[in-house]
């Protein structure tokens, strides 16, 4: 496991724990900074290496998440020693070699792997857990939608911004910030990732080109807003889709009903929808807010709510590493 100390390390070390996954010998690796430091696998202390290129001998599967950079340099060295690749950044997920897998969806991609497999965009995984579905029953044309993001998808450095700058104000103190560009706390920032010449982010753009990948659906558009939210954990997106074939809502909730990984919440009359303070550390993702969309044909409104660091990252991580043992 590369990236082991960070926010989808550690969660990817309880998602092989809590999954029974078959390990014979974990090794953990991240900076030299980590080097010598422990973390609990099965109630056992495990010491914590630093990443280097001897790092892959006999290694059979590399959980990596690190971060683009490392990706680039170490995956094609832990491929070379004869591991496979499980890669949470986004250095490979566009690569024509390289599948992109959400298990639910297709799975069957992963046997056509070179060695790198990539996990997709978390606000992406998370939103097609919902849309996939109703696309296999009403064929999705394109979707609008706001992404309401949590600060622990930017990682362990975000989640203290927040806690040190919530405890900051708390206190009458100045406002120190080192990760966003503006304070986060009591705060909504519309940016996540670069911006691109278009005036979208980088991250705006992954749910329609991750999205067609994923899908097998090279049509799909999607115009999206992300926005980073004072939250934790767990990603929302409220989406409005259009398809080609008329959809109600019975039809709608019907199909979510019976879909892989996910569950409905909504009763909007008892105010019961899905709420990220509720799916955090739920592997589930959550769908409600099911409506007709007023100003779309065949249109659909939803909210999708799935924890960033599970689906969206370390338990769809696993999930891939499952399929490569079937
Ligand atoms: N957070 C999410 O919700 C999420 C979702 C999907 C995908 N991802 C992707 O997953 C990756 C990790 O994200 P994260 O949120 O877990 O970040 P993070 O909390 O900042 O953790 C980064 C990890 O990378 C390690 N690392 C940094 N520099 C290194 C180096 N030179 N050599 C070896 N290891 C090094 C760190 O080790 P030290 O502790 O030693 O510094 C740490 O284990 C990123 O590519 C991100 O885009 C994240």
């Amino acid at each position: 496991m590369v990236g082991a100390t960070g926010a989808v390390g550690v969660e990817m070390i309880r998602t092989l724990e809590k999954r029974k996954f078959p390990v014979g010998k974990l090794t953990l690796l991240a900076s030299g900074r980590s080097a010598g430091k422990t973390l609990k696998y099965k109630g056992t202390d495990v010491i914590i290496t630093e990443l280097t290129k001897d790092s892959f001998k006999g290694v059979d599967i590399a959980l990596f998440s690190a971060g683009g950079s490392i990706s680039r340099e170490f995956a094609p060295i832990a491929v070379q020693a004869g591991a496979v690749v499980v890669d949470n950044s986004s250095a490979f997920r566009m690569d024509d070699s390289v599948p992109l897998v959400v298990p639910e969806i297709n799975a069957a991609d992963v046997k056509l792997h070179k060695g790198i497999i990539a996990n997709p965009n978390c606000t992406t995984a998370i939103t097609l857990m919902a849309l996939y579905p109703l696309h296999k029953a009403f064929g999705v044309t394109r979707v609008f939608a706001s992404s309401y993001q949590a600060v622990s998808g930017t990682g362990a450095k975000a989640i203290e911004e927040l806690r040190r700058q919530v405890e900051q104000i708390a206190t009458n103190q100045q406002v120190t910030r080192e990760v966003y560009p503006h304070q986060i706390a009591f705060n909504v920032l519309p940016q996540v990732d670069s911006f691109l010449p278009t005036g979208y982010t980088k991250e705006e753009m992954k749910m329609e080109n991750e999205g067609r990948k994923i899908m097998h659906h090279p049509a799909f558009r999607a115009s999206v807003t992300c926005v980073r939210v004072p939250v934790y954990r767990a990603h929302s997106v409220a989406i409005s889709a259009e398809f080609q074939k008329p959809v109600s809502v019975d039809a709608a909730r019907d199909v979510l009903s019976r879909a892989p990984g996910l569950d409905v919440v909504d009763t909007p009359e008892k105010a019961e929808y899905p709420l990220p303070l509720y799916v955090a550390e739920r592997d589930n993702c959550q769908v409600g807010r099911i409506r007709k969309d007023c100003a779309l044909e065949n249109g659909l409104c939803f909210w999708v709510v799935g924890d960033q660091l599970l689906k969206g990252a370390a338990l769809n991580a696993v999930q891939i590493a499952e399929e490569l043992l079937k």
